[in-house]
């Protein structure tokens, strides 16, 4: 098109980036990449080639990592730790901010490259990708920095094993590589297939900048390597941003091996807009939440919910936006929308469009290029929330949309989705704004703005969506472990009758213990129980044997004590109060049942009373202090790090502090609005379970805490699979740590299994922020401001 007829037709002339650099740079290695392992590309082996997705053309061949080269490059990461590690904070931050400096140096060549390789519009490499890739470098070379100040007591992992996927492959790389390396760390990473190339340029960024061999490794290949490294013995923590479905899979897959594991999968995240909107910036927002990188984006706004009396008016003005979006070269500057990233996943956005016979489909009339993966911008509306569309990730431009009437009903839609990545809502009224975010199941909330990102604020979903925090001191905390590695688990012991056990053997009126469900005492359903004898064979009482459905009643109750989870700081710090007093009245005999059930000095018994009072008064004294921050991000506005509540919580108890470690447990959960369903420790469990009059006295709520008593083998599925459950922690001795992670997997909650050892429960380890963390999740909340 010749400038005069641009005139006349006032068409976009084309605004072609150059690709010249990133060609060189593909040509300098012969178009032809091994992997980047101990500091050096080792030889192309077999591989594949890696396409542009806008043309259809090779660019390059890439090297299938076997499990040889796997095997080596995990060889040469660990080989690399011990040095890496005992470097100084400041050591390993002047490498990251190397590392960032370069990045912005060659910020054009990664861009250009990133959209030869997946197909997102240059305008979005270079804008957003690139330089969020550079600002988490930079970021974390100051948490390098401070890490040792900061984070005493703390230590890195090991080598870690990561897994990204295409839709932001440079970006991805970052938020996985940076917080590892600045926490001590070293790494092996695995680029999605389609999309490996920035990853082998950021390789050559690591040699530039003088890395230390083996610290930063890169292996290419498709799933069959991925799978080779999240199961390699020699990775201590795995990292993986990708499908839910692979996500399930890797869970099975590291169950029980002790790996720390960290996974961000998919969403399907609501975008409200309230009648009250401006309008005008809610659609434009929108284009940024499903037309950004043609909607393959996990935290894309993909489901539409807006309110009825606007519904019409919204959508028109919507598709008349649609029609004026540009799809095209994606190095075109003026481009809107790029190529899908592979013939696959177009097919599997087609397909799914297709198989929808609900609603209106609309595609907006616009040119789309003859050749290559390119796919219309689409809205379909009229969709009720149980159509597959409203519930399956489409992962592609395709934006389905449904009314709601009043803000408890956009609420109730929204959280109804197995995912919980992210949600944009958009109202002038800050007082609903900020009264609906916490209330939306997504650890990352938008007000008035979407897609936002950064690397002081944290990143992560909830429930299918995977657990963990990506960025902010929540990030740098998952590639750490404390120093102190507490004790081996005590292995439940229970003491038989003794020889002559018979009546005499026995004071007092037998009692059977029962459950303690919803605040009541519950007889088990089986009917089952069983004596609990002294060290020395006398009968002590009976407890109950819960199984599956007493499990089903206790999260039942659970669940609707969610009351709990939006009560004050305040308030619960008194009722911790509350129960510390009442136990205080008790002491003598809760000493007294310690020293029976355990045969301990009662000097020894007295110590765990008062150190299990000294713990409540911990985590009263944090119920209203554990505090959330404000993220220091670069917009005109605040990301709100708000803790909330992880649910409830199912515990196994530990069998070395029959008292102390019931009371470890439930009092930070308690402490951060969580319910519990307790299983008291084996040996001793009659300690739990007098504390039942302690909860009634105390005027804890019924159903906040629940206990059922009966064997860890035999609830630990029933609990860890229950879909009602948040999160399971397992201080258990009975070696189920595999079993709770394999079957959590169903439903991907969160877990904390002890793998054979505990916390020192009578030292510094057996409380503090470490509980906390788990006890909570952060809602990041954006919220600009400025008219
Ligand atoms: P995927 O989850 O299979 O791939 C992501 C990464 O995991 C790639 O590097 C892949 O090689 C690797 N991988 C695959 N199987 C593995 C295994 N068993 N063990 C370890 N690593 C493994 O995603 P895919 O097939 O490319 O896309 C399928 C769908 O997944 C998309 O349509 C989209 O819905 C969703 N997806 C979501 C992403 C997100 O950011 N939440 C990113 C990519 C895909």
């Amino acid at each position: 098109m010749t400038i005069p007829e641009i005139f006349e037709t006032m068409e976009y002339g084309p605004a072609l980036e150059s690709d010249t650099e990133a060609r060189a740079w593909i040509a300098r290695h012969k178009g032809r990449f091994g992997h980047f392992i101990g500091g050096a590309f080792t030889e192309p082996g077999q591989g594949f080639s890696t396409k542009n997705p806008a043309s259809g053309e090779d660019l390059a061949q890439i090297t299938q990592g076997t499990q040889d080269d796997v095997d080596t490059a995990v060889e040469a990461a660990a080989r690399a730790f011990p040095r890496w590690s005992r470097l100084s904070g400041h050591q390993r931050a002047r490498h990251l901010y190397a590392i960032a400096r370069l990045l912005q140096k060659h910020a054009r060549l990664f861009a250009v490259l990133e959209t030869l390789d997946n197909g997102k519009p240059i305008r979005e490499a270079r804008d957003i990708d690139i330089p969020l890739a550079q600002r988490h470098f930079y970021y974390h070379a100051g948490l390098a920095q401070l890490r040792d100040a900061e984070l005493p007591d703390h230590e890195p992992l090991g080598v870690c094993g990561q897994v990204v996927p295409w839709n932001f492959p440079l970006l991805m790389l970052s938020w996985k590589i940076a917080p590892a390396l600045a926490a001590g760390n070293t790494v092996v990473l695995k680029p999605a297939e389609y999309t490996s190339l920035t990853a082998l340029l950021f390789a050559d960024i690591c040699r530039e900048a003088g890395l230390p061999k083996g610290v930063v490794n890169i292996v290419t290949g498709d799933g069959k390597t991925g799978a080779a490294l999240v199961e390699h013995p020699g990775v201590a923590k795995v990292a993986f941003t990708g499908s839910t479905e692979v996500g399930r899979r890797i869970r099975q897959a590291t169950a029980g091996s002790g790996k720390a594991l960290t996974l961000e999968l998919g969403g399907k995240s609501p975008y409200i807009v309230f009648d009250d909107a401006d309008i005008e910036s809610a659609i434009e927002g929108l284009v940024d939440a499903i037309w950004f990188n043609a909607g393959q984006v996990c935290c894309a706004g993909s489901r539409l919910l807006v309110q009825e009396s606007i519904a019409g008016d919204f959508h028109d003005r919507l598709k008349a936006r649609m029609a004026k979006l540009r799809a095209g070269d994606p190095l075109d500057k003026c481009i809107d929308i790029g190529a899908v990233v592979d013939p696959v996943q177009h097919a599997r956005i087609s397909e799914l469009v297709a198989g929808n016979s609900a609603g209106e489909t609309w595609r907006a009339p616009i040119d789309l290029p003859q050749t290559g993966c390119f796919y219309p911008p689409t809205l379909i509306t009229g969709l009720a929330p149980s159509d597959r569309l409203m519930q399956e990730e489409i992962f592609g431009p395709v934006l389905v949309s449904t009314t709601f009437r009043t803000p408890a009903e956009a609420v109730a839609l929204a959280n109804n989705t197995r995912y919980g990545l992210a949600a944009t809502l958009w109202t002038e009224n800050l007082n609903l704004a900020l009264d609906v975010a916490p209330k939306l199941a997504a650890g990352v909330i938008w007000v008035n703005a979407t897609n936002l990102f950064d690397a002081a604020a944290g990143f992560g979903g909830l429930r299918e969506s995977g657990f963990g925090r990506e960025g902010g001191w929540e990030g740098l905390l998952a590639y750490l472990k404390p120093s102190d590695t507490g004790k081996p688990a005590k292995p439940a012991k229970l003491h038989d009758a003794g020889e002559g056990e018979g009546e005499g053997d026995f004071d007092g009126i037998d009692r059977t213990a029962k459950l303690y469900i919803g605040g009541k005492q519950a007889r088990p359903d089986g009917g089952y129980s069983r004596p609990v004898h002294g060290p020395r064979g006398k009968r002590l009482g009976h407890v109950g044997i819960a199984n599956r459905k007493d499990i089903r009643n206790a999260v039942e109750a659970a669940q609707k004590a969610e009351g709990w989870g939006r009560t004050t700081g305040h308030l619960r710090a008194q009722i911790l109060y509350y129960m510390a007093e009442n136990l205080a009245a008790r002491a003598a005999e809760f000493a007294e049942r310690l020293r029976a059930q355990t045969g301990q000095s009662a000097a020894k018994a007295e110590e765990e009373v008062e150190l299990s009072l000294s713990r409540l008064f911990t985590y009263a004294a944090w119920a209203d202090k554990f505090d959330g921050a404000a993220k220091g991000v670069p917009i005109r506005g605040v990301a709100l790090a708000m803790n909330a509540p992880v649910g409830v919580i199912g515990a196994f108890c530990p069998e070395e502090a029959p008292l102390l470690g019931p009371v470890s447990v439930l009092a930070p959960a308690m402490a951060m609005g969580n319910r519990v369903v307790l299983v008291a420790g084996e040996s001793a469990p009659l300690t739990a379970t007098d504390l039942y009059q302690v909860l009634d006295t105390s005027d804890v709520p019924g159903g906040v805490v629940n206990i059922l008593t009966g064997s860890h083998a035999d609830l630990a599925k029933p609990l860890a699979t229950h879909m009602d459950v948040d999160a399971v922690w397992g201080f258990s001795s009975a070696g189920l740590s595999g079993v709770i992670e394999a079957a959590s997997a169903g439903s991907l909650k969160r877990t904390w299994v002890n793998n054979g050892r505990n916390p020192d429960w009578f030292g510094a380890g057996g409380e503090g922020k470490r509980f906390l963390r788990a006890a909570t999740e952060v809602k990041t909340i954006w919220v600009p401001y400025g008219e």
